[in-house]
């Protein structure tokens, strides 16, 4: 079967992608991941939080220190404690460039829009074939309103395309009020793609130590489900690619996630635990279903079971919800302790 894929103006030979991890940090792994019919790969993220650093380390350089404040220094996170500094990144991508004849696909991670947006500028200098902007966010602020949010994040956007002339796909939360009304303003303010979607890794509480405990838990495939409903959701009514991302640890994850109007799939919770070789087996996988299925082409088969083009547009819906919560009383009748 022929997987080829158009995504943010690249040729793939494939949908599936290693999603942004530090995989992408270690040339033996992307080397691996290639070999295992990898057709991109998207780099870990370079942090606003850090390029202000390095913004703030030459300011001060040049200014008296009476200017610079201890106090907000504990704002930012240490820079030792991100994997690869602003230039060592941006020597990663020659040299993953180097190192494999696949697509690199950078990553910029922030919020406000700000001179750290010329970094999108050097990644496409560095040979960057497309960029992910990763807008990670978290209100607390009581007077913000999700107006305020989304058209801060519109700004973000718009400096980051101003800065350059490869495509840009924004990796987003799911929780706005309006996604469908909110990417179809990211569209038409320049993005070629989202990736949906960004995970919240959620803090837990150790009640003895009286802490919060941070710590990373990779996915599970039911999250997969909160991806479906906004790719069959949105698929049909946005002209930019939609990029998978959450969930995704088996070949039928990647079929269901292109059913459901992906134009492409990410992976990264699977490849951590299982290594690069996982790769070839979900895409073995994916092609083998599409061929013992009689699909005459991928384009036949995506987005078959988006809100449009499925038999039961509801099932995405209201009605849904509905359905849902009277079967589990079908379900149970008969148990004389469910109501
Ligand atoms: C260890 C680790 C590091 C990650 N680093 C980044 C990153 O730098 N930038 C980014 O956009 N996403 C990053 N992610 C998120 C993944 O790209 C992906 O969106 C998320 O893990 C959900 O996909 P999965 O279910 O396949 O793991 C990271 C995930 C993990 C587990």
């Amino acid at each position: 079967m022929d997987l080829t894929t158009e995504y943010l103006g690249l040729t793939l030979k494939n949908p599936l992608l290693p999603g942004a991890s530090p995989l992408s940090y270690d040339l033996d792994a992307v080397r691996r991941l290639e070999d295992a019919g990898a057709p991109a790969i998207v780099m870990g993220s370079l942090f606003e939080e850090q390029l202000a650093l390095e913004e703030r380390a030459e300011f001060e350089e040049v200014t008296s220190y009476e200017y610079s404040s201890p106090e907000a220094a504990g704002y930012f996170p240490d820079a030792s404690s991100f994997t690869l500094g602003p230039e060592s990144y941006l020597e990663q991508i020659a040299k993953i460039k180097k190192a494999v004849g696949i697509p690199v696909i950078a990553s910029l991670n922030g919020t406000t829009a700000g001179g750290w947006s010329r970094y999108a500028r050097l990644m496409q200098e560095a040979g960057a074939s497309a960029l992910e902007l990763n807008t990670y966010f978290l209100p607390t602020d009581p007077l913000r309103t999700g107006k305020d949010i989304e058209a801060q994040i519109v700004e973000v956007l718009r400096s980051v395309r101003n800065e350059i002339d490869i495509p840009v796909a924004v990796k987003l939360s799911p929780y706005f009020s309006a996604l469908p009304n909110f990417t179809l303003r990211l569209e038409q303010v320049g993005a070629n793609g989202l990736v949906l979607f960004n995970r919240f890794y959620q803090p837990d509480l150790d009640p003895e130590a009286l802490d919060v405990k941070v710590t990373l838990q990779l996915s599970d495939p039911y999250e997969l489900r909160l991806r479906l409903r906004w790719l069959a959701i949105l698929s049909p009514q946005l002209r930019l690619d939609l990029s998978a991302s959450g969930g995704v640890h088996s070949g039928l994850d990647v079929i269901k996630s292109l059913m459901a109007g992906a134009t492409t799939v990410q992976m990264v919770s699977a490849l951590l635990q299982h290594g690069p070789g996982h790769f070839r087996n979900v895409l073995e996988f994916v092609n083998m279903w599409i061929e013992s299925h009689e699909y005459e082409s991928l384009e036949q088969l995506r987005g078959s079971l988006n809100l449009k083009t499925g038999p039961d547009p509801t099932a995405y819906e209201r009605a849904n919800y509905m359905k849902m919560l009277q079967s589990w009383r079908k379900m149970t009748s008969g148990f004389g302790a469910m109501p």
